[in-house]
């Protein structure tokens, strides 16, 4: 068993306190790879900003948890190395068993979320009640996300083709009956490029796809149901359209993406929402990039001189979200 603490990290709960009396969002962003931690802690380190290192089941099987927990100790010495001592937290992404969260938990993780959303409403209670029993039972205590209503799209070992909005009435059973320490619920956002189909949408005078409003209806009335409680957003990119256009530009081909304006997740991020995830955003940059240099560089084949620019813009991005969408610049 490796405590977190053994790794320099910190459990989310403090970090969801502050936030939530800040009105701002914690980034909570996905890793894979060395270079993906090393653009996630330049942004954060730069602006000043707490951060969730996130790990899903699949970068568990595409880069192994036992290395990746040993990168999210080396993005501990590298944020000191490069001379700011911001919060970091190692969560788990989705997990979909009482097992997968007990196995990070063991291996020096300080967050876990159990996603139990796509059962029934009992079987999530329990299953979600089990892993925060074990979670809290801790030294140190480990924070435990739940999940509740439907967020369409693939993730993982989990995917479902409609969405369901969280029912607010539900909300106080499953926070008082399972202790969970931060609730993800469904009000719009999805998951991938992809999160509305194009008929759902409106199209500006450029034939750019604008998305139907978050319902910030559901958003406050569950507020009023947990108030204070710390809400999480999954599915909060906001595919930008400039990268999807370099990558089309350079051969790609992603027609029909649409993700959750800028404006509506920094609208988020003042409420109770204090956790904001964001993966596919981070994709698309490195993509643009990486299409760009190959593009433009055929005799190029040190992936080094593909994957520093890469690296370099998913920086930029994430110091953006930090500044201008989460609001969590300077709040380390
Ligand atoms: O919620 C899903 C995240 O974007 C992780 O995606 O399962 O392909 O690693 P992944
Ligand atoms: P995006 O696909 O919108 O980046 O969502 C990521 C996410 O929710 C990870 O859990
Ligand atoms: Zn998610």
């Amino acid at each position: 068993m490796t405590s977190y603490k053994e790794l320099g990290l910190v459990n989310t709960k403090d970090l969801f306190k502050k936030a939530i009396s800040g009105g701002y969002a914690i980034p909570a962003y996905n890793f894979n790879n060395m270079e993906q931690m090393q653009a996630i802690i330049q942004a954060c380190v730069e602006t000043k900003s707490p951060v969730i290192l996130q790990v899903s089941s699949g970068a568990r099987k595409y880069a192994n948890q036992n290395i990746l927990r040993n990168m999210a100790r080396g993005a501990v010495e590298y944020a000191n190395e490069l001379g700011y001592n911001i919060p970091i937290a190692l969560h788990l992404d989705h997990g979909d068993s009482f097992e997968i969260c007990k196995d990070c938990i063991e291996s020096g993780f300080s967050s876990v979320m159990i996603d139990g959303s796509h059962l029934s409403f009992e079987e999530n209670i329990a299953l979600t009640k089990k892993v925060c029993d074990f979670a809290h039972a801790q030294k140190d205590y480990i924070t435990v996300e739940g999940e509740l209503g439907v967020l369409a799209g693939v993730e993982d070992d989990v995917s479902a083709e409609h969405s369901h909005y969280t029912e607010p009435s539900e909300v106080i059973e499953f926070v008082g009956k399972t202790k969970v320490d931060s609730l993800a619920i469904s009000i719009g956002t999805s998951h991938g490029r992809t999160k509305f189909k194009p008929e759902q949408c409106t199209r500006d005078a450029n034939g750019i796809l604008i998305p139907p409003p978050l319902r910030f209806d559901i958003l406050e009335e569950i507020e009023k149901q947990i108030p204070g409680f710390p809400i999480v957003l999954h599915g909060s990119s906001s595919v930008p359209v400039e990268y999807v256009q370099i990558i089309e530009k350079f051969g790609g081909k992603l027609s029909d993406s649409v993700g959750i304006p800028e404006e509506q997740l920094r609208k988020a991020a003042k409420s109770a929402v204090c956790k904001i995830n964001i993966d596919s955003d981070g994709r698309l940059a490195m993509t643009a990039m990486i299409r760009k240099v190959l593009a433009e560089k055929p005799d190029e084949f040190d992936p080094r001189k593909y994957f520093a620019p890469a690296r370099d813009e998913l920086k930029k991005l994430y110091a953006h979200k930090n500044q201008n969408v989460l609001g969590s610049a300077g709040q380390a």
